[in-house]
């Protein structure tokens, strides 16, 4: 379908002003106003009031309501602009969404969202509204702190921020790690329900806090509709300390160097040396490159600790999957980062795929190949339990014989998970090592082992497929 430039597209229109219908011409101009051409010449003065503006869009009529016109230079006829004054529409969405979205529509829920503090343990709002004021203490004092040098030269402004971060920052970070505990042991027994219900709570009553920090805010929002996408992770991975105030930055600082973020950290390594060590169990004939698949790949900075010299570039033949464009457009630029910086070829290629296609295609093999190593990080924690297992079954059939896979899942002792949970709003599927075990089904020769990276947040089973099935 050709979409038609906002500034071309021109509907017809009726105003009403005091009973007169005056016939009329709109066009986009922003999300929430129009410009308007006037078709029985009028000259309207700046401020007119109309009692309702009715827009004729894809061939029907479109009631918008009262607007007021404020005059603009004349443009092709058009002689200024309407804004709505009762409801405000969204007329991009009107135009090429055809919904007809207003403003106010986000309101609709309101009664529903404010009767759910009535369902809050008592324990657990005191709990928030004593955080709530500490944390409102401590970020006026470190803002206070920041108007104090903001005059200083850029560089004795950093060396002061350092130096904040590193005594009354860490003081700060020791209280809240304090708080944190006591929010696990608060939550402790809680059901499913009472945990989406108190998270969901706590992050309105925390919410401005959440916004200071660079990833919490991240991955609260959600830019991509998902936790954990490959924007999240470069900042997991980069561990930059990011944020424009010292309260921000120390607020971006204490996730990233979790437990949990380490572990992610951890795992890139574990991947790579995996790679490593079990390569030689596959021998290669000459020309014969090691077919490695990588399924939902995200940015691919493994490829870093792996690809060190031009040599490795020529051993491997690599396949990156991910269901996310922007993933892996990201991991297409590290590729080309890691070209340039050795002067080498990468073989790649890129898939643009869903895991749960596995589960509607047969011959997946002819469709994505087959390889020597299947490695999945970060995929099996957002995965229920009967696709997982479809997954891991499927991606066990993609292995050559003698070939290696692992796949990592968050293990449930992660001492991460009620801060993810209730601050970051990034709730996962964390397994037992039993279970992650057991999803892998119809493969009863496979030699299978149960590792842990070194915070032991994070397992990863380990297969190798027997040489002769
Ligand atoms: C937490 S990130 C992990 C990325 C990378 N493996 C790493 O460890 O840095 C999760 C990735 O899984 C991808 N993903 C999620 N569900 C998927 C699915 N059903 N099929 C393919 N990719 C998926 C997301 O797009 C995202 O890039």
């Amino acid at each position: 379908m050709t979409r038609m430039s906002k500034t071309e597209h021109i509907a017809p229109a009726v105003l009403v002003k005091a009973k007169r219908k005056i016939p009329a011409e709109v066009k986009y101009s922003t999300r929430f106003s129009v410009r308007v051409k006037f078709m029985d010449g009028t000259l309207y003065p700046n401020n007119t009031r109309f009692d309702n503006l009715t827009v004729t869009l894809h061939n029907k009529d479109v009631k918008l309501g009262p607007c007021r016109f404020t005059t603009e230079p004349h443009i092709d006829g058009f002689a200024g602009r309407l804004v709505f004054t009762d409801q405000v529409y969204d007329y991009h969405e009107l135009l090429y969404g055809q919904k007809k979205w207003a403003l106010q529509n986000s309101f609709l829920n309101l009664p529903f969202i404010l009767d759910h503090k009535k369902q809050i343990h008592q324990q657990f709002m005191d709990y928030t509204s004593d955080l709530t004021y500490d944390l409102s203490v401590y970020k006026n004092m470190f803002d206070s702190l920041d108007e104090e040098y903001q005059d200083e030269p850029p560089d004795v402004r950093a060396a002061i921020q350092q130096a904040i971060i590193d005594t009354e920052g860490a003081t700060f970070l020791t209280y809240f790690e304090e708080r944190l505990q006591e929010l696990g042991r608060l939550v402790a027994d809680f059901s499913s329900e009472e945990h989406e219900r108190h998270g969901f709570y706590f992050r309105r009553q925390v919410w401005s806090y959440i916004m200071t920090s660079a990833i919490m805010r991240r991955t609260n929002l959600k830019p991509r509709g998902y936790s954990g996408d490959s924007e999240m992770m470069r900042m997991i991975y980069q561990k930059e300390v990011l944020g424009d105030t010292t309260f921000s930055k120390i607020m971006h600082k204490h996730p990233i160097e979790c437990p949990a973020a380490q572990a992610v950290r951890n795992r890139r390594i574990l991947i790579a040396q995996t790679l490593e060590t079990t390569r030689p169990a596959n021998p290669l004939s000459q020309n014969e490159r090691f077919k490695v698949l990588s399924v939902a790949c995200g940015p691919s900075f493994e490829l870093h600790d792996l690809l060190k010299s031009p040599k490795d570039c020529e051993l491997y033949d690599f396949t990156l999957l991910d269901q996310d464009a922007s993933a892996l457009l990201e991991a297409a630029t590290l590729v080309d980062e890691v070209e340039k910086k050795l002067d080498a070829k990468v073989k790649v290629d890129y898939l643009q795929d869903s895991v749960r296609t596995m589960l509607t295609t047969r011959q997946l093999a002819s469709k994505w190949g087959d390889f020597h190593f299947v490695y999945s990080m970060g995929l099996f924690d957002y995965l229920t339990p009967p696709v997982a297992r479809a997954v891991l079954t499927n991606l066990y059939q993609l292995l050559k014989p003698g070939g290696y896979m692992i796949v990592g899942n968050f293990h449930v002792s992660n001492p991460s998970r009620v801060y993810m949970e209730y601050w970051n709003d990034w709730v996962l599927y964390y397994r037992t090592e039993e279970e992650l075990q057991h999803l892998l089904q119809k493969a009863p020769q496979a030699d299978q082992v149960v590792v842990f990276e070194d915070t032991g947040c994070q397992m990863f089973l380990r297969i190798q497929k027997p040489r002769d099935p």
